[in-house]
């Protein structure tokens, strides 16, 4: 599938909003969104993290079309670590797009002089631990009911992966 990493632009709230809307699962990652003001207000975030060199999320967009979103996010330039995190809306997931993105956003990040880059995902995500596999991110251990939602914890399995361990086999996305 063709599809491009790009900085989230001012003009792109209506979009995130409409994928918001289509994807149920999506208020645990990014929500909740009420309206086009929240929308906007999120992606004002990523700019100010962008500009103060605290975190860097691109837009995955399809043919001009947005799909979804990975980050590198929470920088601490001390320890030159990154905390990544990704999501595609509906009807983007299931082509490999999510794993290709943070494959990508690893490199860009690593270019950019970061060392360590962590995530982490329920244990009952095997999507988001697969994507995280394909981008070369090793298996670290649990954290025992780590999240809250809706009143039930969830156990999280924590990936990272260093500048120095191998690139996966992944062909990568055009960052613009
Ligand atoms: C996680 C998410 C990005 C995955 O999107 P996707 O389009 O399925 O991602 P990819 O196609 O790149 O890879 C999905 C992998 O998960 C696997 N997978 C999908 N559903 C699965 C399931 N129920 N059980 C096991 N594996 C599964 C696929 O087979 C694929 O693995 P493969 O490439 O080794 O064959 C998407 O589900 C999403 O946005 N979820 C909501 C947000 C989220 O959970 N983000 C991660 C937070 S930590």
């Amino acid at each position: 599938m063709q599809a491009i990493m790009r900085k989230w632009a001012i003009g792109d709230a209506a979009s995130l909003f409409e994928v918001y809307n289509d994807t149920p699962d999506l208020v645990r990652q990014i929500g909740p969104i009420s309206d086009l003001a929240a929308a906007d207000d999120l992606l004002d975030g990523y700019r100010s993290a962008w500009d103060a060199n605290t975190g860097w999320v691109w837009a995955i967009a399809v043919q001009d079309r947005i799909v979804g979103s990975v980050g590198v996010t929470s920088i601490n330039w001390r320890h030159r670590t990154g905390w990544c995190w990704y999501w595609l809306g509906r009807t983007a997931r299931g082509n490999g797009l999510a794993s290709r993105a943070l494959a990508t956003a690893a490199v860009e990040a690593f270019t950019d002089d970061l060392y360590r880059l962590e995530l982490a995902h329920r244990t009952n995500n095997p999507a988001s631990c697969a994507v995280a596999t394909n981008a070369g991110f090793a298996v670290e251990g649990i954290e025992r009911a780590k999240l809250e939602y809706e009143g039930v914890r969830f156990d999280c399995e924590t990936h990272a992966r260093l500048a120095t361990d191998p690139r996966p086999d992944i062909e990568l996305l055009e960052v613009v």
